[in-house]
């Protein structure tokens, strides 16, 4: 069969990431996996069990629209308690991770050729979604509060005035990926008077809410503070109990809710995936939420301290509150993503920071994921990567 002529040309566009991001490695702080110490594998399987009892028959049918009320209702007690918004259970979808809400959301919004404003770097899986549909990606100076709403505003006068209405702000509000920055409560109040002046909506991704580990509690989600309908939402389970249960969920606002049922149509998540997520969430979320933290505490900890001990001070990073993600700064003039082959010859993979740039400029910028190995592992494997960076001359400015 000849499937070149079959093939539509209507493709995503391409997107480059380095080639040795795909290779396997001993050392993985590449990738913000589940941390697999405090997989609660046996009380998942218990939820299971006990779901296939009392809800089995139900999966001879597909799932609700919306997905496993249950859960629905869960995740709406849950934001209501944690995240200080209270929005109704049928504005609520369940998703394939938060993956799968991003996708279902960009489909209702871009056409080739639309403008988003992101973070000053952002979450690679969601700028290539973006690079793919071939949006036009305005990144945004980010510091310790987040992204800059002066300049947020900025941009979005400077696009106006060229005859360009942006189609959101795409923000990761807390634990920032890659940054790890938490946007402040004064800016979150400037970003929501900026979307409703503007008409623009704010798409806010808390995929990392539920991993505070110390500092200060987390400001309120905007989804809870917008009165205009102007905010679209989305987190995971992913990350608490395990990447590979894909179990996430939007929230949008009423005006879009008719678009995006007819957009989520046949893309359901496993209904077994969320009875089990709802059942383990019920009886021990709190308390799971807590070891993980305890856990990232930890190591958390044994990476800043191997940064410490193996990286020069001619190399800076964050202390992060929350998350999984520690974001370094090497010298001016270095390369990171030159420096992953090598990296990943002796072992050790992580992030560049073009990754995280539509214009993949930010070649001295490293993200390191720490939720995956134990503390020894992760001493090991940040002295072998100052190894490899003192050999490939990152240390000095190049
Ligand atoms: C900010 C952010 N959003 C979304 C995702 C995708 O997560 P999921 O596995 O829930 O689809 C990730 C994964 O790393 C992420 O960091």
């Amino acid at each position: 069969m000849d499937y070149s002529k079959l093939i539509t040309r209507n493709m995503p566009a391409a997107v480059t990431t380095p080639e040795a991001a795909a290779a396997d490695t001993d050392y993985v702080f590449s990738v913000t996996y589940t941390d697999p110490d405090t997989m609660p594998t046996a009380g998942i399987a218990e939820a299971v069990r006990i779901a296939m009892i009392n809800e089995g028959q139900d999966l001879a049918r597909y799932p609700p629209p919306l997905g496993h009320p249950g859960l629905r209702e869960y995740i709406a007690d849950s934001l209501r308690t944690n995240r200080g918004a209270d929005v109704p259970v049928d504005q609520i979808f369940l998703s394939a991770g938060a993956g799968g809400a991003i996708g279902t959301v960009l489909e209702a919004f871009l056409d080739p050729g639309d403008t988003v404003l992101v973070e000053e770097f952002s979450y690679l899986g969601t700028l290539s979604m973006f690079l793919s549909r071939r949006a036009n990606v305005v990144h945004v100076r980010t510091d310790d509060e987040g992204m800059d709403t002066d300049a947020l505003e900025a941009s979005i006068r400077d696009l106006v005035r060229r005859g360009i209405q942006p189609k959101m702000i795409y923000t990761i509000s807390v634990y920032q990926n890659p940054m790890g920055v938490t946007l402040s409560a004064d800016r979150r109040r400037r970003m929501i008077e900026i979307s409703q002046k503007y008409g623009v909506p704010i798409f806010e991704n808390e995929s990392y809410a539920d991993f505070r580990i110390d500092g200060d509690p987390l400001p309120p989600a905007m989804l809870g503070t917008d009165d205009q309908d102007s905010v679209i939402y989305t987190s995971a389970y992913t990350k608490l109990l395990g990447c590979g249960l894909r179990l996430g969920f939007g929230v949008v606002p009423e005006p879009m809710l008719a678009t995006m049922k007819a957009l989520r149509f046949g893309t359901s998540p496993s209904h077994l995936a969320a009875q089990a997520v709802y059942g383990f969430l019920r009886d021990h979320g709190d308390s799971h939420i807590e070891a993980v933290s305890e856990s990232l505490k930890v190591k958390r900890d044994a990476m800043l301290a191997a940064l410490g001990e193996h990286f020069p001070p001619s190399c800076e990073w964050t202390s992060p509150q929350g998350g999984m993600i520690i974001w370094g700064r090497l010298p001016e003039g270095t390369d990171t993503w030159a420096a992953l082959d090598a990296a990943v010859e002796a072992g050790v993979k992580y992030n560049p920071g073009p990754v995280f740039r539509a214009d993949r400029t930010g070649h001295n910028y490293i993200r390191l994921t720490y939720s995956y190995h134990n503390p020894n592992e992760i001493r090991d494997g940040i002295e072998k990567l100052a190894g490899v960076f003192e050999r490939e001359g990152l240390f000095e400015n190049a």
